[in-house]
């Protein structure tokens, strides 16, 4: 049975209703999750009014900025959770950023400053919060990534964020070989191009859901409830026995070779 009742999730990456965080969000609760969020803070403070009111209905009971390019911000949030929580047992990363102009044209001009930063926050973000994770995840613990084809195979203007992607997927699996002796999951979930925020940077990103509800077996792309929904099962006991995986969510579409 898939039940998440007592397990206590932290949750990154909502910008809007549009995240895939949000659907993994709002799938955890479904599933008795008690939610914690974060969100990127800006001098604004636009995104966290527009996190808190989206969240509001979920009732997290952690709230907290967390800027993953800020070691002060992530100890202050799992500091927040080691007192309000004890333990963690799910980690949602579900976060990335590149510069728009990495994201369509040559690869070979992606700047130094741009590459670093795109690795910085949608790579090595991963390894720091499970890092941070590891000491609170105290029953064992699941942690899950998001991912894209993009970091196996080329796709047309992902660029840099294809080597972002082929290095977390492979962050994925350091980290399930150094916490599979504390009981500590870690796998990846590949989805389909869905629009949102991040991906609407990407140079074509219309295009490339167009082609895949043409060429993908299920003719159709793939929803953030459905990436939601995946992520619930590999955080359940029911995947107890799957880490260092990547699963493909993308209606099919990995499979085709033409
Ligand atoms: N949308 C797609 O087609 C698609 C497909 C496969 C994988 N993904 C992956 O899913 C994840 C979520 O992206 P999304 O498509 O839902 O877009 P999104 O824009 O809704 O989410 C990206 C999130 O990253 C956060 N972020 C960026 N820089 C950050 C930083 N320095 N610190 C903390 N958070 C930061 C943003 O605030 C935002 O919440 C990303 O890893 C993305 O690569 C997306």
């Amino acid at each position: 049975m898939l039940n998440l009742t007592g397990k206590n999730a932290l949750v990154t990456g909502i910008a809007n209703n549009r995240s895939i965080a949000w659907g993994i969000a709002q799938q955890l609760h479904a599933a008795g999750a008690n939610l914690g969020v974060t969100y990127l803070p800006d001098d604004k403070g636009r995104y966290e009014k527009k996190v808190r009111e989206l969240v509001e209905p979920l009732q997290p009971s952690i709230f907290l900025p967390c800027n993953v390019q800020d070691d002060a911000q992530i100890d202050t949030t799992f500091e927040a959770i080691d007192k309000q929580w004890d333990k963690i047992d799910i980690l949602i990363h579900c976060l990335a950023f590149a510069d728009k102009e990495d994201l369509s044209g040559d690869f070979s001009n992606t700047s130094r400053q741009g590459f670093t930063t795109a690795l910085e926050i949608s790579t090595y973000s991963l390894t720091r919060l499970a890092a941070a994770a590891k000491p609170l995840m105290k029953e064992g613990g699941s942690i899950v990534t998001l991912t894209y084809l993009g970091g196996v195979k080329v796709i047309p203007n992902y660029n840099v964020m294809g080597i972002a992607k082929a290095g977390l997927e492979m962050s994925v699996r350091y980290l399930a070989s150094e916490l599979g002796s504390s009981n500590i999951r870690v796998n990846g979930i590949s989805a389909g191009p869905i629009r949102t925020l991040a991906s609407s940077a990407v140079g074509g990103i219309l295009d490339m859901i167009h082609h895949v509800e043409q060429v993908a077996p299920l003719r159709r792309t793939v929803t953030q409830i459905e990436v939601g929904n995946a992520a619930t099962f590999l955080c359940s006991d029911l995947a107890s026995g799957i880490t260092g995986q990547v699963l493909y969510v993308d209606a099919g579409y990995e499979i085709m070779g033409m």
